[in-house]
């Protein structure tokens, strides 16, 4: 029932249910997008004369009263309605009759599901990017609480030279200024309108492609109305990118904090309620919150590879192996958005050891800083070195557990300030 291509035959149930499936779940979340983008064209066909002022008026009082229901949890696809925009136009007809059948004069679903997408995924970016601010501005604020808190760092997980919770917090804040930069690029491939192309090569109407896409606040339109249907996936594929670069610094941050939280290390702890026990250790309080966040970020440094999978090499045009991109982004976002907010309130719980280099186990994080005291004293730089080497070597090596950095970045001048203003030009791109 209700088919927009019906032509007096009823597909197969089996059929119907393979080539559906959960979309029309997904495709919900489209919905509102959906809408937006049929007032956009309604308008615009109205402009170029397919409409009449009073059939405008009436379809997007229509639209606008799918929009409430919207909003009020009261949309829903109907079983054997194949997708959402086959809904909306179903809706509108029903509660208009005829009018309701002119909507759809001058696009396809291709370019419609296309629109949906770009504005959806604008959304979805633009939150991400303000939840991966939020994080920033956390992991900021730790930086500078703990900023002369010192602590080992490492090279080949060994003891290498000093380091601090202010370096430590500010590395993974900067870190995702940079994430942020590809969260901007994604943002602007979305920030095109499609619509327009139709079902991907575009109609013999005047459609004015502009008027729609000064109507939904895109910067500008994919012009070539091939290269607007090969959009799709290439929108997806952005977005992926962006999400698994910020996926990645947070798995990474997760790994960290594991080990940190390890007795061998014990540099970071929390309180009891957010840790997790033992069915049979009575002692244990676990990082699994940790663990479940490296592994779901993990994860998401697979979605670029699962779409790439999916698109690569299919042949110019539409191809409805399309519809299941949504299958792999949509549950995507929604997971970073899930880690995004755990970590950060996660760290307003955080705990930092003080004084962890009093212990003589980590002795040898000043030897550099000894072998420069003597290269201040005149000493070559390679000649202070074998010296330092060889009380290491004979066992008498005392630290003098001085630590003088000084220059941009370095434990002694974060710099915070500089790379906030960094993350401020970047979220300017999202206005
Ligand atoms: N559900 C479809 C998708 O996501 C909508 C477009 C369908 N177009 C078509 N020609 N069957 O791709």
């Amino acid at each position: 029932m209700a088919k927009l291509w019906d032509k007096g035959f009823e597909p197969d149930e089996m059929i119907e249910r393979f080539t559906v499936g959960d979309d029309r779940q997904l495709d919900m979340r489209l919905a509102r997008y959906d809408v937006e983008g049929s007032m956009a064209h309604i308008r615009m066909l109205e402009h170029i004369g397919l409409l009449t002022a009073d059939e405008l008026k009436t379809l997007l009082a229509g639209l606008e009263q799918i929009r409430s229901e919207i909003e009020e949890g009261r949309f829903e696809i109907e079983e054997g309605t194949e997708d959402v925009h086959s809904q909306v136009e179903l809706q509108l007809t029903r509660r208009l009759g005829e009018v309701g059948k002119k909507i759809h004069a001058g696009r396809s679903r291709n370019d419609q599901v296309l629109v949906d997408l770009k504005l959806f995924l604008r959304d979805e970016l633009w939150q991400t990017a303000h939840r991966v601010r939020t994080l920033f501005d956390r992991l900021q604020e730790l930086s500078e609480r703990y900023r002369d808190v010192l602590m080992p760092g490492y090279t080949h997980l060994q003891v290498a030279m000093p380091s601090s919770f202010g370096l430590w917090f500010g590395a993974y804040a900067e870190t995702l200024v940079d994430d942020m930069r590809l969260l901007a690029a994604a943002y602007d491939v979305a920030n095109q309108n499609p619509l327009g192309s139709a079902a991907g090569y575009g109609s013999s109407f005047p459609l004015d492609r502009t008027m729609t896409t000064r109507l939904l606040g895109f910067a500008d339109l994919n012009y070539n109305v091939v290269a607007a249907q090969m959009s799709r996936g290439k929108s997806e594929r952005a977005a992926a990118a962006a999400v698994a670069a910020v996926a990645a610094t947070l798995g990474r941050f997760a790994m960290d904090v594991c080990l940190y939280m390890s007795q061998n290390f014990g540099f970071v702890s929390f309180p009891d309620e957010l840790t997790t026990g033992s069915s049979i250790m009575p002692h244990k309080k676990n990082p699994d919150v940790f663990e479940i966040m490296r592994g779901k970020c993990n994860r998401l440094q697979g979605v670029p590879n699962e779409i790439a999978l999916l698109v690569t090499n299919l042949p110019l045009g539409y191809h409805r192996d399309l519809q299941l991109l949504k299958d792999i982004l949509f549950p995507a976002t929604a997971t970073l958005a899930e880690c995004l907010a755990m970590c950060d309130f996660m760290l307003q719980h955080i705990r930092v050891r003080e004084n962890i280099l009093d212990d003589a186990r980590y002795d040898y994080l000043f030897t550099v800083e000894d072998v420069n005291r003597l290269v201040l004293q005149g000493v070559p730089f390679r000649e202070a070195y074998r010296r330092v080497g060889e009380q290491v070597q004979a066992g008498t090596y005392r630290p003098t557990r001085e630590v003088r950095h000084t220059h941009e970045g370095s434990i002694g001048n974060l710099c915070n300030d500089r790379i906030r203003a960094k993350m401020e030009r970047v979220m300017e791109r999202f206005e």
